[in-house]
């Protein structure tokens, strides 16, 4: 975890050798499991029905470059759909496995997150387990997606870049938005 985080500050901190850097970071994110990160099998369970939260955050490590955390999802349960406005993200499955639904925006992000409305195309469903590489996730391609845990308990570590509490420059803050799927595009709702 510790290369982790020197290669994702070496990544987002400068802009110099972007891609070469964040290709390191991705093989690093490949390697990434539970133990890694100390998962802590007792979240992962629910014997008292309802009683817990469906999904538990853990931050990892938050500056003004990028933010590290680990979301845990219990068995049936489901992050909605939402985006990463400009954002690049790494996302490692560490345990279990989930549904990835995602989208890449159709022309500027911007001026169609000011309309309420998003054009995008679809990139299909796809399982992800813990053995699988990560998933990555520009400020265009894949940036909206719905995870699901599929088939019990699931839980994976995201590397996002700018951090959602970063602005934009130009247009202000940088808000998580969800969405609500109509066809071929998908509407902000807030
Ligand atoms: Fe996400």
């Amino acid at each position: 975890m510790e290369a982790i985080k020197r290669q994702a500050l070496a990544t987002f901190r400068n802009h110099t050798g972007f891609e070469e850097n964040l290709a390191i970071l991705v093989s690093l994110m490949n390697k990434l499991t539970s133990k890694d990160v100390n998962l802590d099998h007792r979240l992962l369970d629910n014997p008292e029905g309802n009683v817990w939260a469906p999904v538990t955050y853990v931050g990892i490590q938050d500056n003004e470059h990028f933010t590290i955390s680990m979301f845990i999802l219990r068995r049936g349960s489901q992050l909605p759909l939402h985006d990463h406005p400009l954002m690049h993200g790494i996302c490692k499955v560490v345990h279990g496995k989930v549904r990835m639904r995602n989208f890449s925006l159709i022309g500027d992000p911007l001026s169609s997150l000011k309309d309420g409305t998003v054009k995008v195309t679809r990139e299909g469903d796809r399982v992800v387990a813990y053995n699988d590489p990560a998933v990555v996730l520009s400020p265009t391609k894949g940036n909206i997606h719905e995870i699901s845990a599929v088939d019990g308990p699931a839980a994976f570590v995201d590397i996002l870049a700018p951090p959602y509490s970063s602005l934009i420059v130009g247009y202000g803050p940088r808000p998580c938005h969800y969405f609500l799927e109509l066809d071929c595009e998908v509407k902000v709702y807030e």
